[in-house]
């Protein structure tokens, strides 16, 4: 396992490509609203990342994935391929955004609501994010990738929401996904020792029902087994002297 510590100017080249990913999650917003296909929100996305951007949307073509950003509808857990499909009042979305940047990824995802959304998919949403959120608040240098996981794993199932175990976090830099994995599960203590100038993402699956998933025909989209709604949120974040900054976050912003 190779983990690329990076320097303070990488660092800061992927605080720009961190910028733009989530400026991009705010530029869709406006999008998303019953009666718009996932197809077109990606064509929206691709053009705003290549034409305003100048920069590379990292999923086009990534190991095949045939679009430029994903979108997991419902009980679709990740890794959703745009397509024709209309989004319906009370529909729960995630958005996950990667873009290349001169050379250095950024990666951020975040639930959106079609309308008002069901009081099930409001529910593991919200729970999402608070996991993602005591997850990140773990990291600083001396903690362990199972602190991480500790904290996103008790609270999910402490609100009776499980966790997703096929799909994890990753080291990024100059690639997409590097290592280390980070499991969104675990025990205090155990795993890898984080050390300044770290950069991963942190992007907790987590099920209203089980945790078991299975991946459609199309051989990507990831779907819960008992069909339940499923959500994820995601930043990519560097360790710090003292703790970590989040790359994907804007000014201003709440996580
Ligand atoms: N952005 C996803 C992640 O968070 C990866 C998408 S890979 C793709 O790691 F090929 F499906 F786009
Ligand atoms: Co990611
Ligand atoms: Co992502």
């Amino acid at each position: 396992m190779t983990v690329h510590i990076k320097t303070p100017e990488e660092i800061e080249q992927m605080r720009v490509s961190g910028r733009l990913a989530a400026e991009v999650l705010q530029m869709i917003r406006p999008h998303v609203k019953p009666g718009v296909t996932t197809g077109e929100l990606d064509r929206i996305c691709h053009d705003y990342i290549i034409n305003e951007q100048g920069a590379y949307p990292s999923p086009l073509n990534y190991h095949g994935f045939p679009k430029s950003v994903c979108t997991s509808v419902n009980h679709q857990v990740c890794h959703g391929i745009p397509g024709d499909k209309e989004l319906r009042e009370g529909d729960t979305l995630n958005i996950d955004i990667t873009v290349n940047k001169d050379g250095w990824h950024g990666d951020t995802s975040k639930m959106f609501y079609v309308g008002e959304p069901t009081a099930k998919g409001r529910k593991v949403s919200e729970v999402a994010h608070e996991a993602m959120v005591r997850g990140i608040e773990q990291v600083r240098p001396g903690a362990t990738l199972g602190d991480i996981g500790h904290a996103i794993q008790t609270y999910a199932e402490s609100q009776r929401c499980s966790v997703v175990r096929e799909y994890c976090g990753h080291g990024i830099g100059q690639g997409f996904h590097e290592d280390p994995q980070v499991m969104h599960y675990g025990q205090p203590g155990e795993g890898m020792t984080l050390e300044k100038g770290m950069v991963f993402t942190i992007e907790p699956m987590i099920n209203f029902g089980k945790r078991h998933v299975k991946l459609l025909a199309d051989e990507w989209t990831v779907v819960t087994k008992d069909h339940s709604p499923s959500a994820q949120w995601e930043h990519t974040l560097t360790v710090t002297d003292d703790g970590y900054e989040v790359l994907t976050q804007l000014p201003g912003d709440s996580l």
